[in-house]
């Protein structure tokens, strides 16, 4: 099993690049997709879920590794796309030990790098297809038709955490939790730096490039 690892601030742009690595027949797990699809089901992590991702907390570990766990062993993958996981250091090491006990192995970690003000625009404009889960922006990446999503015709949405306090606190949240894992992967000489402060197509065929 080998596993790539998309770190990056919120609104970085990890979701819209995505496909370029699912292309190379890697399975991909956002960890935000599937606390989202929790609440969308109601359940009791979900709604427990919600509480915190919408004041831009993190949720608790043990859920979040748990869930990532009942995915490795059941899934029928051998190329994993990690997205939004880990965001700590309890979850890198985590990882880690899951990987070993699956005999599997880290090839890269892709960091996305981008500044803070780019970020609060791009998260204020963007909408999401509720059912196919496409991501838009209402400016860079705009749907043929306004607030319908070209895939599947559904209404458009924006997300709950979008707002401009709760995308201040995710930014500091990952500053404070999520950056330390850039040197926990970089001792490791796993690391690789993409400018995620161009068009989308840029950054998407610098992607490209280093998944080659
Ligand atoms: P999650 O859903 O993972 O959110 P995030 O990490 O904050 O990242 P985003 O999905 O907001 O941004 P993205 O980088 O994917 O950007 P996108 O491609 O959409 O997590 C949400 C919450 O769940 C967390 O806050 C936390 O509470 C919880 N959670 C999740 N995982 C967890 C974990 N492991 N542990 C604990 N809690 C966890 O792009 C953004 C916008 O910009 C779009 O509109 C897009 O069209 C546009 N755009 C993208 N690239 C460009 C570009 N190059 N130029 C112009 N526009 C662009």
């Amino acid at each position: 099993m080998n596993a790539i690892v998309l770190l990056g601030p919120p609104g970085a742009g990890k979701g819209t690049i995505a496909e370029v690595i699912v292309d190379k027949g890697y399975q991909h797990i956002s960890t935000g997709d599937l606390l989202r699809e929790q609440i969308r089901l109601e359940t009791p992590l979900g709604l427990e879920a919600k509480k915190l991702m919408d004041q831009g907390q993190f949720v608790p570990d043990e859920v979040v590794i748990g869930m990532i766990r009942d995915l490795l062993v059941s899934a029928p993958a051998e190329k994993f796309l990690f997205d939004g996981f880990p965001r700590t250091l309890v979850q890198a090491e985590k990882l880690d030990e899951l990987l070993t006990e699956l005999n599997g192995q880290m090839d890269q970690v892709l960091l996305l790098k981008c500044p803070a003000s780019v970020i609060v625009e791009r998260l204020s404009g963007r909408r999401s297809c509720p059912d196919c889960k496409t991501v838009y922006h209402v400016t860079y990446n705009a749907p043929k038709l306004e607030g319908v999503c070209d895939v599947d015709g559904c209404s458009l949405t924006y997300r709950d955490d979008d707002v401009p306090e709760t995308i201040r606190k995710r930014l500091s949240v990952y500053a404070e939790q999520t950056t330390p894992l850039i040197c926990y992967y970089k001792d490791r000489d796993l690391v690789m730096s993409i400018d995620a402060n161009q068009s989308i197509d840029q950054v998407r065929s610098a992607v490209r490039k280093l998944v080659e």
